[in-house]
């Protein structure tokens, strides 16, 4: 083996690991400081020469100050000044002046200070970035995922770290102070459904075997409640294999809550408290209680279980108006149950023919059969759909939807539960579109008596929330003979059209969490081998219980304004689960996988489609 030579002389290298360390931050260094001699350690920020006067500023955590050298006094500094580059690392000591008044930056809390440095050290050299992190917002998403030490670098993330790091200080403070205790529960268990796919660890061990990583701590912290902990908390990690969206990460992080021997409200009361404390980290005061609604209201009244109600635009049910009118279309849906329902708009003096075209055929993308339209103007009314109605009918959907020149009455005709969603949809999209959304505004509001399933495609029974969600006691008798009557004890929060965070009541009696798992379809078999553990435990003493888990990536992002959670969370996913400064997932060595008694398949190819038409 060849040993090679040291690059650079050893004494140097010494010299140069031997930093001087800080007496300030940056950003903290103040008028008070005037004349004292400070150190500050940081990165080269920005660089100018002014005719031989060279100012650097240097930035750390708290912020930036400059840094000037002139030839004439310290030639020495001035040349160590002259030769750093963006990015590189130096601690410098010098005492703090007073700028000139010229040169006074008011946009910089130290605008009006700056340092002569008597010694200056370059403890770390930086290469050319990629990009310079004061300019990390105008530079590709995937780039500065890439290179993720850099853009972290940036004020924006610094100050969306910061501010997650206090958001979350307050959350276990308050905590703390209303008796919970933190918990670890385990990220290797068995599964934890809550609706997506799991992400499985092969065990060693026992060959064949999986661990699954939580989706929530849902089961520990009910046991937990079991084993006499009265109040649980944790800052968790979750764990869903699913679609990603803007608002969505494969992992990402929950203000998880349970409480024993409590009612909803109980619940409800201690989350306003919490929500209020972390709102008050980013100086939004909200006023307690919050408003609740019920689940039945918020799809009737917005088309969506997360209104925002910073806005109007509701929907108009125009049922009754419709279920014996002229057009057949529409009163056939009514008669065979289904709804006429709209939105009314106003701003459309000006909408052009393609305008309505482009809102019919999104409203098609999103599945609607139809999207029909009145536009009602000073001359009269403009639509393809007057011709079916007689005059008391038009002058009944006119004063249904309180509709005025300049207007727009949207309608869609359809099953209560696609018309309304389809609506939320095109609401949320009209708001947009016509700047209706007042963004000065906190609307924080429960959605509550969610039902407690919901059906797939194939008509089977699947949990709103989760298997051990509680039914409202008072409907037990309708559980077997009428399951979608039934509501659950089950709340959502909402923040500005968002859902930020959801809980519930659980079941805390073996029978009824038996039954409902048997609803789910789960056999025997399953319900032994999945939740077997859990029933047991319910043999032993259960005491109510109920909790919340609020999405702490969500609150966060709202809070600092950003689109994504993405941008709260220090080294975020892609859309496509992958992390592209490490370029994780990434594959293992076969001697890894015999290990893990685990073989691998590739999936099938997609072979390009034959032109030959023979
Ligand atoms: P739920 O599944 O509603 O409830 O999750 C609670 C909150 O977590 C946030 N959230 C997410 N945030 C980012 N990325 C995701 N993939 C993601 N999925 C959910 C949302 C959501 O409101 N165990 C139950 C809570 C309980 O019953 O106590 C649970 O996990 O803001
Ligand atoms: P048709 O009778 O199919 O030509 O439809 C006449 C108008 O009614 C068209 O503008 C359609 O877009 C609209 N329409 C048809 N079905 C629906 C529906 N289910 N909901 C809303 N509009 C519809």
């Amino acid at each position: 083996m060849t040993v090679t030579e040291p690059v650079q002389d050893p004494t140097q290298l010494a010299q140069q690991l031997a930093f001087e360390p800080r007496t300030q931050f940056c950003g903290e260094i103040a008028e008070h400081h005037l004349g004292q001699p400070i150190t500050v350690n940081g990165w080269v920020s920005a660089r100018r020469d002014l005719g031989g006067i060279i100012f650097i500023e240097v930035r750390d955590r708290s912020g930036l100050i400059q840094l000037v050298a002139d030839p004439q006094k310290n030639a020495e500094v001035h040349d160590v000044l002259a030769a750093l580059r963006s990015e590189d690392v130096i601690s410098a000591t010098g005492p703090v002046s007073k700028r000139p008044d010229d040169t006074i930056n008011p946009k910089l809390a130290t605008g009006s200070i700056e340092i002569y440095p008597t010694r200056v050290s370059v403890v770390s050299q930086a290469k050319t970035p990629p990009f310079l992190p004061e300019n990390a917002h105008e530079v590709d998403e995937s780039i500065r995922l890439k290179y993720r030490y850099l853009d972290l670098r940036s004020p924006q993330m610094q100050h969306n770290i910061q501010l997650r790091h206090k958001i979350t200080n307050a959350a276990r403070t308050y905590l703390d102070t209303q008796g919970f205790l933190e918990i670890e529960t385990p990220i290797l268990i068995k599964t934890t459904p809550e609706g997506a796919r799991d992400y499985l660890v092969p065990s060693r061990v026992h060959p064949e075997h999986f661990f699954a990583l939580p989706q929530s701590p849902q089961i520990y912290k009910q046991i937990l409640m079991l084993s006499g902990m009265e109040r649980y908390y944790q800052i968790a990690r979750c764990f869903r294999d699913e679609d990603l969206r803007a608002d969505r990460q494969p992992e990402f992080t929950q203000v998880d809550l349970e409480m024993a021997f409590v009612r909803q409200d109980d619940v409800i009361a201690l989350t306003e408290g919490l929500l209020t404390t972390m709102f008050a980290q980013a100086g939004i005061e909200v006023a307690t209680p919050f408003r609740r609604m019920c689940y039945a209201e918020a799809m009737g009244r917005y088309g969506s279980d997360k209104p925002d109600t910073r806005f109007g635009l509701e929907l108009i049910d125009f049922s009754e108006v419709m279920k014996a009118c002229g057009f057949k279309a529409f009163a056939s849906v009514v008669q065979d149950g289904g709804v006429v329902k709209g939105l009314c708009l106003g701003g459309t003096e000006n909408y052009s023919r393609k305008e309505y075209d482009d809102l019919i055929a999104l409203a098609q993308k999103w599945g609607a059969k139809g999207l029909a339209y009145i536009v009602y103007t000073d001359e009269g009314l403009k639509s393809p759909i007057t011709k079916f109605f007689n005059d008391d009918e038009l002058a009944a959907i006119q004063q249904t939807a309180s509709a005025k020149p300049g207007d727009t009455v949207f309608f869609v005709a359809d099953a209560a539960n696609t018309a309304n969603k389809l609506l939320g949809r095109l609401r949320l999209h009209l708001a947009h579109k016509h700047k209706l959304i007042d963004t000065s505004q906190h609307h924080l509001l429960w959605v509550v008596n969610f039902p407690m399933f919901e059906r797939g495609d194939n008509g089977a029974l699947s949990p709103m929330h989760h298997p051990f969600t509680s039914p409202n006691i008072e409907q037990l008798d309708k559980l077997h003979a009428v399951p979608d009557e039934v509501t659950a004890q089950a709340y959502d929060i909402v923040y500005n059209g968002e859902e930020i965070g959801g809980g519930s009541i659980r079941i805390h009696n073996r029978e009824l969490q038996q039954q409902i798992f048997e609803l789910l379809g789960l056999s025997a078999d399953d319900i032994q081998r999945k939740f077997g553990f859990l029933l047991d435990a319910f043999q032993y003493g259960v005491p109510p219980h109920g909790g919340l888990a609020l999405g702490l990536d969500r609150i966060v992002a709202m809070l600092c304004n950003c689109p994504s959670i993405r941008d709260v969370i220090a080294f975020p996913k892609t859309n496509q689960a992958m992390c592209l400064m490490t370029q994780a997932p990434g594959k293992v060595d076969l001697e890894q996988l015999l290990e893990l008694h685990v073989r691998t398949i590739a999936p099938p190819q997609t072979t390009p489609k034959s032109t030959d038409n023979r």
